[in-house]
Parts: structure tokens; C-alpha cells; sequence
């Protein structure tokens, strides 16, 4: 199996409602969201685990999402769910799922597993459906190392501030502090093995402010999107996960600068009173790549 070019889907916002609830589903094919995030974990109550399954691949089968990813969040591989969450909505054939809870390599490669078998049972293309998986849990962070390297099929690592400061006994502030190196290693591993880093969920649902500044951290950190809970934070999170005009406008100029530099046989070079040299080469590549991704140029 090959590394997919579905790694470069535009991912900035990510969606999540609850598997049970068809009218925000539907809901979701009208807005403005990269992916949509089916949930069947932590959204749903136990009592409707299995309602919930039947909304999602049902909402598979016959809505049009548009450009919209469309992901279903299963549960972890430990509860009795996460073998009939697959059974019910594969053949519906989402484009991938967001698995929670990782811990370590060997269940992404068991999930991965399954994967490949429905996409040979049904023929659909080796290593089509995607997988990105949720980092909030004190194993997982210190796993990460071999996380990233479990699957091929892996895209993204997304991370799960809430969860992780349950599980570390942290208390959660506004600033965010308590988790901030754990965020920093999810990027980190992310970048070490071309993944998507996803950030954590803001769940002050009023405080758009708050939002902005958040998402102008993460994205300060490395990360490529991030997750979403509620229509009212799509349009901060796509802006700002986003490059600006100003931002595409330099990239382009001093990528324009380095070819006329690079012709003369110069690696490094001053441009507007700043040193020039690969790296920052690289950065302005990686915006003109997303600013395409986004239909900005
Ligand atoms: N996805 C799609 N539509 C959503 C939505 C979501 N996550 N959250 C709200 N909406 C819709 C509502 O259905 C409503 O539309 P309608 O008037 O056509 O019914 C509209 O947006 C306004 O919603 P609002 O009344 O402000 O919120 P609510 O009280 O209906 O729901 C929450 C509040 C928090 C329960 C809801 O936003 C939600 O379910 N969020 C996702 C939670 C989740 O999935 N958590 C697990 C992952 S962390
Ligand atoms: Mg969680």
C-alpha cells in the first residue's frame, strides 16, 4: 500500500455531532466544514450506541455532503462497541474513520486491518479509507513515536485536551498551560512523519474571542486544523487555519526572490532585511500548497 494523496485533503475544520442526531447530520451538508465527524463514542449515550450506528450509515447512504469529508468516530478497540460500530457503517462506505483513545500501534494496525479487509471485500481501492486518531490519553502522548509509524493508512494525529486532563489528573484552565506540552508533542510527531495535526476542541461555546485566540496558538504550534463542535466556530476556524492574502502574497514573493537567487547559484540570501535559506523556502511552499488546497489561488 502506498502513502495515499488523500494525505494532503484539506483539512482545517472537523466538525463532530452526535451519530444519534440525523437533524444536525444534516445540518452539517449544508455548512461550511472541511469534515464531518460522525460521533459514536463519547457523544452518544451507551443506550443509543446502537440507534446511533443506523443514523450514521443510513446518513451515509443517502445525503450528499458535498466536498465534505465524511468520518465516523468509532469507539476504542477495549469496549464491546468498536466491532459493531465497523460492521454497520463500512458498507456504507464512509472516507474514513477517527479512532479515540489510542494508546499504542498494535490497535491502529488491528483497525487498519479490518479496514483493508472491507476495502478487499468490496473492492474498493488498498489503503482508500482513511484513519486519523485521537491522542488523550498519558499512554498515547509517550506512545507517540511508534503511533505515528503504525499505519500507513494513518493521516492525521488529532488531540484531546479534555480527556488527557481526566487522565493526568490535570485541571483544565483557559490558558491551557496544563496541557500544553502534551499539544506540543502531538505536533512534533505529527511533523516528524508528514501527518495532519488536528487541535484540540474549545468547548466555551459563547467565547468566539477565546476561540480566535486559541486557533492563532495552534496554528503558531504547527497544526493544520482543528476540531469543531459547533457551526458558530466553523467560520473562526477556517479563517484562521487558513493562509491570508498577505500571507499567500509573501510566500509567492519570496519564492519569486529564491528562483532568481537559486538561478545565480546562491543557497542563501537577504530578502527584505531577513536571511533566506531552505527552511523558510519550505514554509512559503507549504502555504501556497494549503492556500491551493483552500481555492485561495
Ligand atoms: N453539528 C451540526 N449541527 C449542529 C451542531 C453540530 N455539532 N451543533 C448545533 N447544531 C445545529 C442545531 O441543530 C441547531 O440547528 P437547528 O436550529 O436547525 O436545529 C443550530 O445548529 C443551533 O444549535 P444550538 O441550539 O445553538 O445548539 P444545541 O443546543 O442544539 O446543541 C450542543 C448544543 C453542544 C449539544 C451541540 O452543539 C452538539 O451536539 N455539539 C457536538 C457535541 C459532540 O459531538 N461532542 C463529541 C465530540 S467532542
Ligand atoms: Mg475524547
Amino acid at each position: 500500500m502506498q502513502p495515499s494523496e488523500e494525505r494532503f485533503v484539506l483539512r482545517r475544520s472537523l466538525l463532530f455531532m452526535p451519530g444519534d442526531s440525523l437533524r444536525k447530520i444534516r445540518k452539517a451538508t449544508t455548512l461550511e466544514t472541511d469534515c464531518v465527524i460522525m460521533d459514536l463514542e463519547d457523544g452518544v449515550a451507551v443506550s443509543q450506541k446502537a440507534a446511533a450506528r443506523q443514523t450514521v450509515a443510513e446518513a451515509l447512504a443517502t445525503l450528499d455532503f458535498g466536498h465534505r469529508e465524511r468520518l465516523v468516530r468509532i469507539n476504542p478497540p477495549d469496549t464491546p462497541w468498536m466491532e459493531e460500530d465497523l460492521a454497520v457503517t463500512l458498507p456504507a462506505r464512509p472516507d474514513g474513520y477517527v479512532l479515540p483513545k489510542v494508546q499504542s500501534p498494535e490497535e491502529i494496525r488491528a483497525v487498519g486491518r479490518r479496514l483493508a479487509q472491507a476495502e478487499e471485500r468490496h473492492g474498493w481501492p488498498p489503503g482508500s479509507l482513511a484513519l486519523l486518531v485521537v491522542v488523550e490519553t498519558a499512554r498515547g502522548i509517550l506512545a507517540l513515536p511508534e503511533i505515528v509509524r503504525a499505519d500507513l493508512r494513518l493521516q492525521a494525529l488529532m488531540f484531546g485536551a479534555e480527556d488527557l486532563a481526566g487522565d493526568m489528573g490535570a485541571r483544565r484552565t483557559r490558558e491551557g498551560w496544563e496541557v500544553f506540552h502534551a499539544r506540543s508533542q502531538v505536533v512534533l510527531a505529527a511533523a516528524a512523519h508528514g501527518l495532519q495535526a488536528i487541535d484540540m476542541v474549545f468547548v466555551d461555546l459563547a467565547d468566539l474571542a477565546g476561540l480566535e485566540a486559541e486557533c492563532a496558538f495552534g496554528r503558531q504550534l504547527g497544526y493544520t486544523g482543528k476540531m469543531a463542535i459547533h457551526p458558530r466556530q466553523l467560520p473562526v476556524i477556517n479563517r484562521l487555519f487558513s493562509p491570508s492574502a498577505e500571507e499567500i502574497q509573501r510566500a509567492q514573493a519570496l519564492l519569486q526572490a529564491f528562483r532568481a537567487q537559486e538561478a545565480s547559484g546562491s543557497g542563501v540570501f537577504e530578502w527584505e532585511g531577513k536571511m533566506v535559506d531552505r527552511p523558510m523556502v519550505r514554509a512559503a511552499q507549504r502555504v501556497l500548497a494549503q492556500a491551493q488546497a483552500a481555492g485561495l489561488i
